[in-house]
């Protein structure tokens, strides 16, 4: 087995940061020494990387992303092979991607069908969460079976998307009873979308086909009403965990912070694009350009507060998580179908390359510290969906999964820069950042050195997850 020593860098966990060498072996971490101590015992290594004046972090685990999701009449345009490489290009080592069921399909055959597209062609590992599309008897008995024998401890429902996605509040209810019987997490995509439909039929009735309507037509308090209802269904179900993705409004916020405040086994997550981005600033851009920022929940108006609020949210635990909800379109053939509706723009953005960078810049910016930084992007991720102690922190035992983090380090996203998304923009273009991915492990595989991708699609192994271990 060869054993690799990373050596004088400052290792940062969740709870701290100290000086010291990682040795591993093979896959896993078999040792955190103190500066000299592998010297002192005599151990050897077959290679040393020098992270002298460099953080050594856990490798970046990614628990929202959408691999080839069929979407809006396209599939997003991030292979498992292309998404994944990016992904570790961004000092990435775990993503946890989402399995689709929809209405009248078999769970399992939605399930097989991920596995399929998966297997053999991730550069890092990865998991699933199951989408339930569709509510009745045989998906939810489908959601025990592959709590208990597939490794897929969470799912994702929909207040948003009617005749897509959505399921409604019996359904919900049901499916909530269900995972407070197996111990599943329930994630929930939290928009009031009858409501939204209303609005957006009446935007185009008006002749209003710019992609700013889109979150014009979405406005925050219907993702601060949908937030509360879902928090309200948990509850009656039993306190069931509760898990709101992709949180772009302090509304919603809001309702997350009492809950957590009356004790309620509620978390959210937020996503890059909704720390940085705006309505104004970009999904606003004249003629359809703005297109490239269609995502659900939309970017919001930087005039209310929501960048400050999401902030401080993250600081104070009130948001758990920091995913990118990756999922990407190309504007040719892809975007473009919305020309003239926006209602018919695929919804997503990609950033599975940039969460690592852009929330380090969070870090220099002081709306972060560096631990939390380490705790939002791979720690929590990996306790809320049962994949830690093996991933989410560098410990002994835990699988080799590792970023060498340069803070002295400088980098430029964009097409002409750092992208290796498979889009033809970047949402993220013209951001320059302090901080450089310096060297990736997966499974002590370097998969990243010297700004070279050395990994190999189908290093990367499918993870099955346990129960959630963050729960209050
Ligand atoms: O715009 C988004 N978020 N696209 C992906 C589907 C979803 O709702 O997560
Ligand atoms: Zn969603
Ligand atoms: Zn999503």
């Amino acid at each position: 087995m060869t054993r690799l020593l990373i050596s004088e860098g400052t290792v940062v966990g969740a709870t701290g940061r100290s000086a010291a060498d990682v040795l591993i072996d093979g896959e896993t971490i078999a040792a955190v020494l103190a500066p000299g101590q592998a010297e002192a015992l005599g151990i050897t290594a077959d290679r040393t990387i020098d992270a002298a004046g460099k953080y050594v972090v856990p490798g970046g685990v990614d628990v929202h992303t959408h691999m080839e999701l069929p979407f809006g009449g396209t599939n997003a345009s991030d292979t498992f092979e292309t998404g994944t490489i990016a992904a570790a290009w961004g000092g990435v080592t775990t993503i946890v991607d989402f399995a689709v069921q929809r209405a009248g399909e078999n769970v399992m055959d939605g399930l097989a069908d991920w596995h399929a597209k998966a297997e053999g062609n991730c550069a890092i590992d990865y998991g699933f969460h199951q989408i339930i599309g569709g509510v009745d008897d045989e998906s939810l008995k489908a959601m025990t079976y592959l709590v208990d024998n597939e490794g897929i401890t969470s799912f994702k429902l929909f207040m948003a998307y009617p005749g897509v996605f959505y399921a409604d509040d019996g359904q919900i209810l049901r499916a909530m009873q269900n995972a407070g019987e197996s111990g599943a997490v329930m994630m929930m995509h939290a928009e009031n979308g009858i409501a939204i439909d209303v609005l957006v039929a009446q935007a185009l009735a008006r002749g209003e086909t710019d992609p700013r309507y889109h979150s014009l037509t979405r406005p925050a308090e219907l993702e601060g009403e949908a937030t509360n209802r879902a928090i309200q269904l948990a509850k009656v179900a039993g306190n069931v965990p509760l898990y709101i993705v992709h949180m772009s409004a302090s509304e919603a916020l809001e309702e997350v912070a009492e809950a957590r405040h009356r004790g309620q086994n509620v978390f959210a997550e937020t996503c890059p694009q909704y720390l940085y981005l705006s309505l104004e600033d970009h999904l606003a851009q004249p003629g359809f350009e703005g297109a490239k920022w269609v995502c659900s929940t939309p970017l919001r108006s930087k005039h209310e507060h929501h960048h400050r609020d999401l902030w401080k949210g993250l600081r104070m635990n009130e948001l758990a998580v920091v995913s990118t909800d990756h999922c990407p379109f190309c504007m040719k053939d892809q975007k473009e179908l919305g020309r003239g509706d926006f209602s018919k723009i695929p919804n997503g953005i990609g950033s599975v390359e940039h969460r690592m960078e852009l929330l380090y810049q969070g870090v220099v910016n002081r709306e972060i510290t560096l631990e939390r930084w380490v705790e939002t992007c791979a720690t929590t991720p990996a306790r809320m969906f049962g994949l830690y102690p093996k991933k989410g922190v560098i410990a002994p035992g835990a699988d080799a999964d590792i970023l060498v983090w340069d803070p002295h380090g400088h980098t430029s996203i964009g097409l002409d820069a750092k992208h290796h998304m498979n889009m033809d923009h970047s949402a993220w273009q013209g951001f320059e950042v302090d901080g450089k991915v310096d060297t990736v492990l997966s499974r002590g595989t370097v998969v990243v050195e010297n700004d070279t991708f050395t990994g190999r699609a189908g290093h990367g192994q499918f993870v099955k997850r346990d129960l959630s271990t963050y729960l209050l």
